[in-house]
């Protein structure tokens, strides 16, 4: 049998003088197998066509459907909400990201910030030739760099970092494992000593104080801490020798 669950929802629009942040709640019959993406659309269609959410793939792809539920940060369209026993479900938007209304964040605005700061791209000193094939990489190490790509940019492990919540010029776990994949690829002629000057301070490598918020949160299972750990270790050799 179906059972009635409650969704608080974060409203606020900073862009109209009149709206003030207030926490709204929704009741409603929950489906079998309903997604918090569900949820909040059938709120959208049926309740409050005014509520704004982001989502793209609902399939845990594009990173857009972020956001805090019951205090922790997470992908809304791979929440159930049949994970929720009491049925009381709170939702509110990312901290850290400038937020656009309601539930929706601007991650991209923030995210191509941080690629500019980090320089999130290949340096080469090479002439790209079209007509030949690509240089050849080690199986081993193109699967390294693959897995480091896999972050879908959520932004999740911002959200829930408690560096990131004392410093905000700190670059993430995101950032460090942009810098940590550019790091293993070999295509890649940058050195652990440009690396440094990249993210060698406290809003750097240094800042992060390893309270584990990026991984234990991130959808993607991204080993952030080993990388993140296994890049301060490597420059922290680099500071030794200025
Ligand atoms: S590292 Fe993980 S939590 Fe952070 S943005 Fe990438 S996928 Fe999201
Ligand atoms: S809608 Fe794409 S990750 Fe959730």
């Amino acid at each position: 049998m179906s059972r009635e669950i409650t969704i608080s929802v974060f409203k606020f629009d900073p862009r109209d003088k009149a709206s003030k942040p207030e926490f709204v709640d929704y009741k409603m019959q929950e489906d079998p197998g309903m997604s918090l993406f569900i949820a909040l659309n059938k709120i959208r269609e049926t309740l409050d066509d005014d509520l704004s959410f982001d989502f793209v793939c609902r399939a845990g792809i594009c990173g857009s459907c972020a956001m805090i539920v019951n205090g922790k940060p997470t992908l809304a369209c791979k929440t159930l909400t049949s994970q929720f026993k009491d049925g009381h479900i709170k939702l509110m938007p990312m901290p850290s990201f400038e937020l656009i209304k309601d539930l929706s964040v601007n991650t991209g605005k923030w995210m191509d910030g941080m690629s500019k700061r980090v320089e999130s791209w290949i340096h080469s000193s090479k002439e790209m030739d079209y007509t030949k094939l690509e240089d050849k990489v080690e199986p081993d190490v193109a699967q390294e760099v693959f897995e480091l790509d896999r972050c879908i940019e959520c932004g999740i492990c911002v959200a829930g970092c408690g560096t990131k919540a004392v410093n905000e010029n700190f670059v993430g776990a995101v950032g460090l494992n942009r810098v940590a994949r550019f790091q293993i690829d070999p295509n890649d002629e940058r050195t652990d000593a440009d690396f440094y000057e990249l993210v060698g301070d406290d809003d750097g490598i240094f800042g992060c104080m390893s309270l584990m918020g990026c991984e234990d949160n991130c959808p993607k299972d991204l080993p952030l801490q080993n990388r993140i750990a296994y890049m301060r270790n490597k420059l922290i050799q680099v500071g030794k020798q200025k």
